[in-house]
């Protein structure tokens, strides 16, 4: 093997599996279950994913008063003119036999008083479907299910760099304790989950580095929508609290619970028809005005009314007992924090990216199931569909021979995290403009460091995820400059308006220097 980095193991696959969340174990089970030989890569621990912490729970179609039809309007309306309309009906016709897959493998949904599933309600869904386990523990029982299926999984096994040849994908580079790794196989997916540590607040795990955005681009995948990133409305607010912080469900509105701004007024009223259940764009951006205009930190969640908060919602219960605060007795401070990243690596809905061989499901892939601002719940239900079907369409690459015969050295810009966090926080957030979109680039500019001579594929886990970090800010920023209007997660202050030329997304890739350039929609 020509290589600039000495591997010090080697594996084969015919397919690698990078991430251990909804999709990547969605995916990995069904492609075992065709026959394939799978590898499954998880940087962190079983329950160190975005899935783990999900609460609201998955919307899915309910059998009595809903129909695709509804599920699919609300989503294209919270989508706000960006959805793919066929990937929609698509991905909600495959949600019942996603759920019923997961109860086959144990993963047990609350039961209303009548015996059935029961459903609550969420920001922009027309109708109860969203069905939850655990109060709001919904993701910690998707992902015990999963984790419990047999299915094995490499912990602490980072991806650094995929390698293509002239027939596509044949291999990835990986760290683990083993030290650095190839393994050579004709396809990878990448199901790396978001970006929040992008921002100083997320509601994300402290493994939301963004990882698959750059392997996905380094390897030639086109990103887009990345300039859309969803702020959850209701983040708990404790003062001077950084990084992971715990989210206040959209369901405990969807239960009654209203919000207030710290003079009692609803920051919403007026603003839409379904008030504080209006899509989670609407009312982040509410809150953020609000909050500007008085000069606060926080708005509240009233949940007093709810009887039975703590049985309802024992996770948030115990967030909020730990931060001194009783949901039942007193008000809650929320303020909006980073949360889902509805762009990505953009995919066809069986996760095939651009590059032959190279897939992509979960919350790094753009489908176009999410448009400008994803609705509410259909992030898990994404990563159940696409998850399942990337894993079959990996099947038409078992006969592709791949073996890695050179790890090509390219260099790589890094910035330190805490920085980029800052000036994503300042610049990127919920409100943006144009001239601090371009001081925060300009800003990355000054303190990224040169190009690392080692490379993609030689650098510790954290450095990998710092250069990760920076190129997705750079592209996003990139996106957010170029979107002279405001749409979904993305408002503008000096162009406030949607512009109907905009009703399209902003494809990014890298040049042949590795830098972003503005690109075509692929065909995959
Ligand atoms: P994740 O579950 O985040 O898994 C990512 C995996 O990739 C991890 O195993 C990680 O270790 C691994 N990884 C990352 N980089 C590398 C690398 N370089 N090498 C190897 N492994 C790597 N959505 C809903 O639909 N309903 C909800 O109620 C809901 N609530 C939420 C609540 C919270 C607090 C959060 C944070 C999100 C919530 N979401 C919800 C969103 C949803 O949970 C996520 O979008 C979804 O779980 C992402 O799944 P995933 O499989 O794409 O990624
Ligand atoms: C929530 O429970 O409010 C989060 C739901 C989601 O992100 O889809």
């Amino acid at each position: 093997m020509s290589t600039g980095v000495s591997p010090g193991w080697e594996a084969a696959a015919d397919l690698v599996v990078i991430g251990g969340g909804v999709a990547g174990l969605t995916a990995s089970r069904a492609a075992s279950l065709r026959g394939l030989r799978v590898l499954t890569l998880s940087k962190g621990g079983p329950t160190d994913t975005s899935t783990q912490y999900a609460q609201g729970g998955i919307a899915v179609v309910a059998p009595h008063g809903d129909s695709v039809d509804s599920h699919v309007h609300d989503t294209v309306a919270a989508g706000a003119g960006l959805c793919a309309v066929d990937a929609v009906r698509s991905i909600v016709e495959g949600g019942q036999a996603a759920v019923d897959a997961l109860t086959d493998l144990g993963a047990v949904f609350d039961l209303g008083r009548d015996g059935r599933i029961s459903r609550t309600r969420e920001g922009g869904h027309s109708t109860r479907r969203i069905i939850h386990a655990g109060g709001d523990a919904t993701g910690a029982e998707i992902q015990r299910a999963l984790n419990q299926a047999g299915l094995p999984v490499l912990f602490g096994a980072a991806a650094e760099q995929i390698i293509t040849g002239p027939k596509g994908v044949c291999g990835v580079v990986v760290l683990s304790d083993q030290g650095i790794g190839v393994i050579h196989a004709p396809a990878v997916l990448l199901a790396t989950g978001g970006l929040g540590q992008l921002y100083a607040l997320s509601t994300n795990p402290p493994g939301a580095t963004a990882d698959g955005i750059a392997l996905g681009l380094w390897a030639g995948a086109t990103v887009a929508d990345l300039e859309f990133v969803q702020f959850h409305p209701t983040v708990l607010y404790t003062p001077g609290g950084v990084g992971r912080r715990p989210l206040i469900s959209e369901a405990v509105r969807g239960e009654g619970a209203i919000l207030l701004d710290t003079e009692g007024n609803s920051p919403t009223e007026g603003v839409h028809s379904r008030g504080d259940l209006a899509p989670r764009d609407v009312v982040s951006r509410a809150i953020a005005v609000r909050m500007r205009a008085l000069g606060t930190e926080h708005v509240y969640l009233d949940a007093r009314s709810i009887d039975g908060f703590a049985q309802r919602f024992p996770t948030i219960t115990a967030s909020c007992l730990a931060a001194g605060i009783d949901p039942g007795t007193e008000l809650i401070p929320v303020a909006p924090a980073a949360h889902y990243q509805c762009g990505g690596i953009v995919t066809d809905i069986h996760g095939r990216t651009g590059v032959p061989g190279l897939y992509a499901a979960g919350e790094v892939a753009r489908t176009g199931l999410h448009g400008a601002n994803r609705l509410a719940s259909n992030s898990l239900l994404e990563g159940l569909v696409v998850g399942e079907r990337a894993g079959v369409a990996a099947v038409e690459r078992c006969d592709t021979p791949a073996e890695v015969t050179e790890i090509p050295v390219r260099g790589v810009e890094r910035a330190d995290r805490t920085v980029v966090q800052r000036v994503m926080t300042a610049h990127a957030s919920v409100v943006r403009d144009g001239a601090g979109l371009a001081g925060a680039l300009k800003q990355l500019d000054d303190v990224v460091s040169p190009h690392d001579p080692r490379g993609a594929g030689a650098l510790s886990v954290t450095e990998t995820a710092d250069a990760a970090l920076t190129l997705t800010a750079r592209v996003l920023l990139l996106a957010a400059l170029a979107r002279t209007e405001s749409r979904g997660c993305h408002t503008r202050s000096d162009h406030p308006d949607s512009r109907p030329e905009f009703r399209r997304s902003i494809p990014v890739r890298l040049n042949g220097d590795g830098v972003p350039e503005y690109a075509q929609l692929p065909t995959p």
